[in-house]
């Protein structure tokens, strides 16, 4: 892992989470001029990627992918030339084992060809999936992973500009996946994938249908979904590091079942952990309420922090989670969540965030820009699942925090 390929996390588009297989050239065209349109390409979102589906079921002759042309009838070198001029960059996904995860074919023994493919296409960032492992050479299951990432970190290394590598190793051993409760397995891949790319999925998909199995575009669950990602993601935030970081998948952010406020906790979590902000939705049809969070400069300044630290717990009871990390300017952050059903209001000492108990402080709330000034705690009001974050500093005239490492944690 080069810590130049990407020094702050990833921010951009993927289609699965709301399309699915259910993907075309047009999507990817209308979303990049939609996203140049509403000001997301502005505020950071410069990765358009294509996920599953896009291929043929056959290789050619010389055993390279191809793509459908009848879903992509002007190719992947004239969409990645339209990405490009349009300044983002492209990217594309294909899978470790020997078939996608939605049955296509897989890159295994294929790495370097495929690498190759990708890189004349004109591809900048690969997504390489874990479903369908083949195991060879009596490699076990834990094995053939670590086998074949670290293959393709080598493939990729000869290439004449790096891709942002996208793993998903991690995933396939999280805990509720092979219910192995010590989650050593899980713990040892994150060990590798650090080294080996710049993200990794850790745990479940974010949920791409509802409850209702019935009509499966009939909303629900997605709340639930977020939150057991959330709770895998607080789990990893030592493995993270500018150049490489956890990845609790995408921010949902046009399902009807959830709320506004869901919404926005979901985004000031995922930029509290320095998390990739990749954003699956129908972009052309996005509220404005959406596209103002998303845009707030003062959150994604948080996400892109230049110290990467993914925000650890500091306090924990039934309704109430507070988050805290350093920020590279000696700031410190403070995210307040209230995963209860009802409206709660929250004290927070100070001290929680590790800071000094003499000086002064004052606290801008980063969704309305308003700065308070603080003694030793503040209190916050929340309705349901809504999130507060504010940037800490010290009042002018006292000295500045101290960064100190935070990442215990205390119950209230
Ligand atoms: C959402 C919409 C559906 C359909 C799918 C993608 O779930 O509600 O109408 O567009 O995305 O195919
Ligand atoms: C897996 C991944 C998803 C998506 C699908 C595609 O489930 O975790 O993000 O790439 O495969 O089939």
């Amino acid at each position: 892992q080069d810590p130049k390929v990407a020094p702050r996390p990833p921010m951009g588009f993927n289609n699965w989470a709301r399309f699915m297989c259910n993907l075309n050239e047009t999507l990817f065209t209308t979303t990049a001029d939609a996203m140049v349109e509403k000001g997301l390409l502005a505020a950071g979102y410069n990765n358009i990627n294509l996920d599953d589906c896009w291929p043929l079921k056959e290789r050619t002759a010389k055993k390279e992918l191809q793509w459908d042309p009848k879903i992509f009838p002007h190719g992947m070198p004239w969409l990645a030339d339209y990405l490009h001029k349009r300044g983002f960059n492209f990217g594309i996904y294909t899978n470790a084992g020997n078939m996608t995860c939605g049955l296509y074919p897989g890159s295994q023994d294929h790495e370097e060809i495929d690498a190759k493919t990708f890189e004349k296409w004109g591809v900048d960032y690969l997504k390489v999936d874990g479903c369908h492992m083949d195991l060879q050479k009596n490699r076990t299951y834990y094995e053939e992973f670590e086998y074949r990432y670290k293959l393709w970190h080598q493939v990729m290394g000869k290439l004449k500009k790096p891709f942002i590598f996208s793993q998903s190793a991690p995933a396939y051993f999280s805990p509720n996946f092979h219910l192995d409760l010590n989650n050593t397995d899980w713990y040892r891949t994150m060990e590798y994938v650090r080294e080996n790319g710049e993200l990794a999925r850790h745990s479940d998909d974010i949920k791409v249908y509802g409850n209702n199995p019935e009509n499966i575009f009939e909303p629900g669950g997605h709340w639930e979904s977020m939150m057991n990602n959330y709770d895998k993601e607080v789990r990893l935030a030592r493995y993270q590091s500018c150049g490489y970081y956890n990845d609790p998948d995408f921010l949902i952010v046009d399902w009807p079942d959830l709320s506004l406020d869901e919404k926005k906790t979901h985004f000031a979590l995922w930029s509290s952990f320095s998390a990739p902000l990749i954003l699956s939705a129908w972009i052309p049809d996005l509220m404005d309420d959406d596209v103002a969070y998303l845009t707030n400069k003062d959150i994604i300044a948080v996400d892109q922090d230049a110290l990467c630290e993914q925000a650890t717990l500091v306090s924990q009871t039934e309704a109430i989670d507070v988050l805290s990390k350093n920020l590279a300017n000696g700031d410190r952050l403070l995210t307040v969540l209230n995963k209860g059903n009802a409206t709660k209001t929250a004290t927070v000492p100070l001290e929680r965030l590790g800071i000094d108990p003499d000086v002064r402080y004052k606290a801008k709330d980063l969704w309305t820009g308003k700065t308070q000034s603080v003694g030793s705690s503040i209190t916050i009001k929340l309705h349901k699942r809504q999130t507060a974050i504010y940037r800490v500093s010290a009042a002018s005239g006292a000295k500045k925090l101290d960064v100190t490492p935070t990442g215990q944690i205390f119950n209230t």
